[in-house]
């Protein structure tokens, strides 16, 4: 996710504004820059890469000035370059702008603003902020910002400096976090409160479209029509390290608690509430290309290989075409078969994982078609492959993956829908019915965040147990996996998911008396299979969580437990299932006393074979 720092005031900006994007680092970027007023001039210096460049470049080449904007970029539209870095100039650089978030309708803006004569010099959505204000400047750099906004749809925060109003800084956000520092005759902008604790502990937190103007002098804050706003003064008490966590305890419950937005991004200008199209600006595949295409081989390692299972699943339903998973690290040895008429679809949340990069390359060796599912822009996976999907989770810092797989589950939705689409297997009226469900899933996700209680009681009554057990049918299955590595990997408790059905094969003789077992019950077609499932463990003494839907209350006479998740059609219930499994091993994992964020032997990314 981006970082924003901005200084107004008597002190230098430009060392201001790199300790406050430091602060910004764990948020993840790819790029930075900073944008200073100077001797009646705006002066930028940016770059690819770490802050340390940056640093360098401006000790070689220094920028005096008192007023400035800084940023880190994670990129989301075009890959990690110098000139996509921001801030980004108005054409003749009077305006400078940074930005967090995503414009939606940059697209439609771009077109229009070059039919004006507009010229664009990157491939970024924020650019348009810059000519958009610069459209509608006329002497007053607020009423332009304001006028701006109006015609952005999407998620920002912006900081825009003019050199004809050099004293002023103006921010404003909407669905992207931005505070305002008060300082002692300076005052700051920032994405978060760490980029300034080191200067101020007095802020304001802001709200959706409040139009802010910093002076040295003071702040003033209005709606987007002049309408003056009071704001309290927050007072920050928080150490440096829990303000980097935003207040949360960990980066784990942090990145639970931003699935609603990552997953609202990552179907952002894709899928449409009034729209029946869908649009991937990364994916070129044609009605013709789908024809000669009779085999599908999605890819992964981990938590993004449980992904795949439900991409399995889906497009199988939807499109109609087979599809095969695979652990990436079985695949290339196992001499797959492989050629121009197979597709295949690697799932990688870094993009750099060692075992899904041989595949990807395997397939390309033999001729097939690859779409990346990944969340870094640029990184080896995106750069290689024919067609790509981004995920808009922003990075993860937490070693478990969380938002990472929810949003790649909705990559997976996205290209079910969209193969089908193509391969003329779903009518309108069907892919109005799953579209809508969809864009329902941010607010019933959000709701589940609400109710921890359950869960962090049976977290504690079994924190102590050695083995845990989860189960689930069909798409309840894959879901069942990935809430096992999750317990796994961050409690260090034997954990083992079992498709329910197979249970009676084997597995059954592990259940003993108190076990913990986690059934997860939330396909409508096969509840009263799995019903019966619970049952055979209750009777041999197990101790029953049950995951399942609002209403579906039968579960109630063998469970001990049940956490409901709102109702959703069948197909999309994974997102909703994954998230108390998500708190659940969060929970047990903290009672246990373990460090969640960076659990033992584990690595984010894993580049070796
Ligand atoms: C588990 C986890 C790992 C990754 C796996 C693949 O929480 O994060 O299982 O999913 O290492 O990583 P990527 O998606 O980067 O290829």
């Amino acid at each position: 996710m981006c970082g924003i720092v901005g200084y107004v005031g008597n002190r230098e900006a430009s060392p201001l504004l790199i300790e406050g994007l430091s602060k910004l680092e764990y948020r993840g970027y790819d790029s930075a820059g900073v944008a200073i007023l100077n001797d009646g001039k705006i002066k930028i210096e940016k770059c690819k890469g770490r802050l340390k460049n940056l640093e360098n470049k401006l000790e070689e080449f220094p920028i005096e000035g008192g007023v400035g904007i800084g940023h880190t970029r994670w990129a989301t539209h075009g890959e990690p370059s110098d000139v996509n870095s921001h801030p980004h100039f108005n054409k003749d650089k009077s305006i400078a702008v940074v930005h967090n978030g995503i414009i939606e309708n940059y697209i439609y803006l771009k077109e229009w603003l070059g039919s004006l004569g507009y010229e664009f010099l990157t491939e970024t959505d924020t650019e348009v902020v810059a000519h958009l204000v610069d459209h509608f400047y006329n002497g007053d750099i607020v009423k332009a910002v304001a006028d701006a906004v109006e015609k952005i749809e999407g998620s920002y925060a912006l900081g825009v400096v003019s050199k004809n109003e050099p004293e002023k800084l103006v921010a404003i956000r909407k669905d992207s976090p931005l505070i305002v520092g008060l300082g002692e005759d300076e005052n700051f902008i920032a994405s978060d409160i760490p980029a300034i604790l080191s200067q101020t502990r007095k802020v304001y937190l802001l709200e959706d479209k409040e139009l802010v103007v910093l002076t040295k002098e003071g702040v003033t804050i209005t709606t987007l029509e002049g309408m003056p706003v009071t704001k309290e003064v927050f007072n920050v008490t928080w150490d440096a390290e829990a303000a980097e966590k935003g207040g949360y305890e960990h980066f784990m419950i942090k990145e639970i608690h931003e699935q609603p937005k990552a997953i609202k991004d990552t179907m952002t200008s894709r899928i449409m509430a009034d729209s029946d199209e869908i649009k991937l600006d990364d994916i070129n595949l044609t009605k013709e290309d789908l024809k000669n295409i009779d085999k599908i081989f999605i890819v992964a390692c981990g938590t993004a290989y449980h992904a795949g299972m439900v991409g399995k699943y889906v497009i199988e339903k939807l499109a109609r075409i087979p599809v095969e998973v695979d652990i990436a690290s079985e695949f290339r040895y196992r001499n797959p078969i492989l050629n121009e008429r197979t597709l295949m679809i690697v799932v990688s949340q870094s993009g750099e994982t060692a075992d899904t990069m041989a595949a990807l390359r395997e397939a390309k060796k033999q001729g097939s078609r690859v779409i990346a599912v990944t969340n870094v822009v640029g990184s080896s996976a995106a750069r290689e492959a024919d067609d790509i999907l981004y995920t808009w989770a922003g990075p993860e810092i937490a070693v478990a993956s969380t938002k990472a797989y929810t949003t790649q589950l909705i990559a997976m939705y996205i290209i079910g829908l969209y193969l089908a689409r193509l391969n003329d297997k779903m009518s309108v009226e069907e892919y109005r019915v799953i579209r809508d469900e969809m864009l329902a899933l941010p607010a019933k996700v959000e709701t589940l965040l609400e109710n921890k209680e359950t869960l962090q009681r049976f977290a504690d009554a079994n924190k102590n147990n050695d083995d845990i057990f989860y189960l689930g049918r069909g798409l309840d299955n894959a879901v069942a996996l990935e809430g096992a590595l999750k317990l796994k990997e961050i409690s260090y408790i034997h954990a083992e998911a079992y498709a329910a059905g197979e249970l009676k094969h084997g597995p059954i003789a592990l259940i003993d008396d108190g076990i913990p077992v986690i059934a997860l019950a939330t396909q409508e077609e096969l509840f009263d299979k799995m019903v019966s499932n619970i049952r055979e463990v209750v009777t041999r003494g197990a101790k029953v969580l049950s995951i399942a839907c609002e209403g579906s209350t039968a579960i109630e006479t063998v469970s001990d437990a049940v956490e409901y998740i709102p109702r959703a059609i069948d197909l999309l219930t994974p997102v909703l299932s994954v998230i108390p499994l998500q708190l659940l091993s969060y929970y047990v994992s903290i009672a246990r006393g373990c460090d969640v964020d960076k659990p033992r032997n584990l690595a984010k990314s894993v580049t070796v074979e």
